[in-house]
């Protein structure tokens, strides 16, 4: 997918591992070990999606597919390209990938301090509906979920964030 700031969308590989571990170390308190994405991208269900300009990588994410349901496992941007629209394209990407491999609902959890994810998890429908108690060892996460991806009205909020890319 190729959207008007010249950002492209591409599967996420371990060709990307060590640029990976650099953004992790920007993004994560506890970032994921590469063993992990490793292990990930050799299970089935899984979507990994790397946003990039240029040779550039931007950022990546990730779902995991649960029959009627889909998680989200991850999203990171680097810091320097934040706030440019790329989580929200890594987000319309997932999203639409888990959509056309059968998912009706999705689910993430996320820091409770972390308002910047949240909002943007609001903008795609996401309602938080409960706390997991120290989660992250000491913060809790909140869990939210968008349901009926599948109905015209999700699509229409899917479009909605399409065309303000
Ligand atoms: C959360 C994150 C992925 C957002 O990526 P991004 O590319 O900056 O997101 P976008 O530019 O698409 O922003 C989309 C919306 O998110 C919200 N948002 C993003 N950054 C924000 C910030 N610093 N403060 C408040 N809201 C913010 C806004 O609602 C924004 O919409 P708006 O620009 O119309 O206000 C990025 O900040 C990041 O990688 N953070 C560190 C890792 C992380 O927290 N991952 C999520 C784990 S659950």
């Amino acid at each position: 997918m190729e959207t008007g700031l010249s950002f492209t969308v591409r599967p996420l590989t371990a060709d990307d591992l060590q640029t990976v571990a650099g953004v992790e170390a920007a993004s994560f308190t506890e970032p994921w070990p590469l063993e992990l994405f490793r292990k990930e991208f050799a299970e089935p269900g899984r979507v990994y999606l790397a946003v990039e300009r240029g040779k550039t990588l931007c950022g990546y994410g990730g779902v995991m597919l649960l029959g009627e349901d889909a998680h989200i496992v991850t999203l990171a941007v680097i810091p320097e390209e934040r706030q440019k629209g790329v989580g929200s394209l890594l987000m319309v990407s997932l999203i639409q990938a888990a959509k056309e491999r059968g998912a009706r609902n999705l689910t993430l959890e996320v820091r409770s301090s972390n308002q910047a994810a949240q909002r943007l998890y609001r903008k795609f429908g996401f309602e938080g509906v409960g706390l997991r108690r120290d989660y992250y060892r000491t913060e809790d996460a909140l869990v939210m979920w968008a349901i009926d991806i599948d109905s015209a009205g999700y699509e229409g909020t899917l479009d909605e964030m399409r065309t303000a890319l």
